[in-house]
């Protein structure tokens, strides 16, 4: 048995031609959506992803501003910066690239964030609001995931989600949308003790634990849905997902590829964000 594909460029593609359509409306009502990124330090894999979502927006004709911090800059200097944009009407979104330098504490520059300017979908109000099954700002990776099982047609509802991996933007949240779309859901980690026989009874198995080729074909439930959120730099200077692709292709009912998957969504749920955020106002 071979999997089918499920092409996040394409799925991405197709949503941005839906938010094209959303920012021009906004722009006959004079509102352009406006997405701040605060990039601190030069980690090289955050500068990419900083210079993809400016290309990103500018595709789709959403004004970006980036802030390009150096690595010794404050906590409360970024935090000022936030407070200014919370306050700057032409800024719909707010993203604080992740992760930050070590004097920098992720949980208070989040809660910084207007929470309705939060298109990351981190701040604890969003947060909160998920878990409660109230509307709110997504967080971007967990809702690409979710789309992605959607368009292989399979119906959520009742199926036995496994979910590899607990983080807060990616494991946690996922999980709670899978439990959203009443699927029965397991959360696995470091600590559980045979993680094999859990993911092996998944219909849908979502990892992200950041490590190349960590689930293998045997540990796969034949026909299920494998979303890889993993991308890890090779040795060879390839990119691999936490998803042994090639003995997993092999077993899974559909697979998202590594890259071609869920990273072309994320910055399309990203984008999506902004637009909602700028739609509130209306
Ligand atoms: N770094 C890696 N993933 C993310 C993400 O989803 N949001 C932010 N802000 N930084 C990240």
């Amino acid at each position: 048995m071979s999997a089918d594909i499920i092409d996040g460029k394409e799925i991405a593609g197709e949503m941005r031609q839906k938010i094209k359509d959303r920012v021009m409306n906004l722009k006959k009502k004079n509102i352009v959506p406006g997405l701040s990124v605060i990039l601190v330090g030069d980690d090289p894999a955050s500068q990419v992803y900083v210079r993809n979502k400016e290309k990103a927006c500018k595709d789709l004709g959403i004004k970006s501003k980036t802030f390009r911090l150096p690595r010794e800059t404050s906590q409360a200097e970024v935090i000022n910066l936030i407070k200014d944009l919370n306050k700057d009407p032409e800024i719909h979104g707010i993203l604080v690239q992740l992760p930050l330098p070590d004097h920098v504490d992720p949980d208070v520059v989040i809660e910084a964030i207007d929470p309705s300017k939060d298109v990351d979908g981190l701040h604890p109000v969003n947060m909160g609001r998920l878990i409660r099954g109230q509307q709110c700002l997504m967080p971007c990776t967990p809702h690409g995931c979710i789309i992605m099982i959607k368009r292989t047609g399979i119906d959520i509802k009742g199926k036995k989600a496994v979910v590899v991996g607990r983080s807060n933007i990616v494991g946690k949240p996922v999980s709670i949308m899978l439990l959203q779309e009443n699927a029965t859901v397991t959360v696995c980690h470091s600590k559980t003790v045979d993680l094999e026989k859990e993911t092996r009874e998944a219909d849908i198995l979502v990892v992200a634990v950041g490590k190349p080729k960590f689930i293998k074909g045997d540990m796969i439930k034949p026909g299920a849905v494998v979303i890889d959120v993993g991308i890890n730099r090779l040795d060879n200077g390839k990119l691999a997902g936490d998803v042994d692709f090639e003995s997993a292709s092999k077993v899974a009912g559909w697979i998202t590829p590594v890259p071609g998957g869920v990273g072309p969504m994320t910055i399309t749920m990203l984008m999506h964000n902004t637009v909602e955020a700028a739609e509130r106002l209306c």
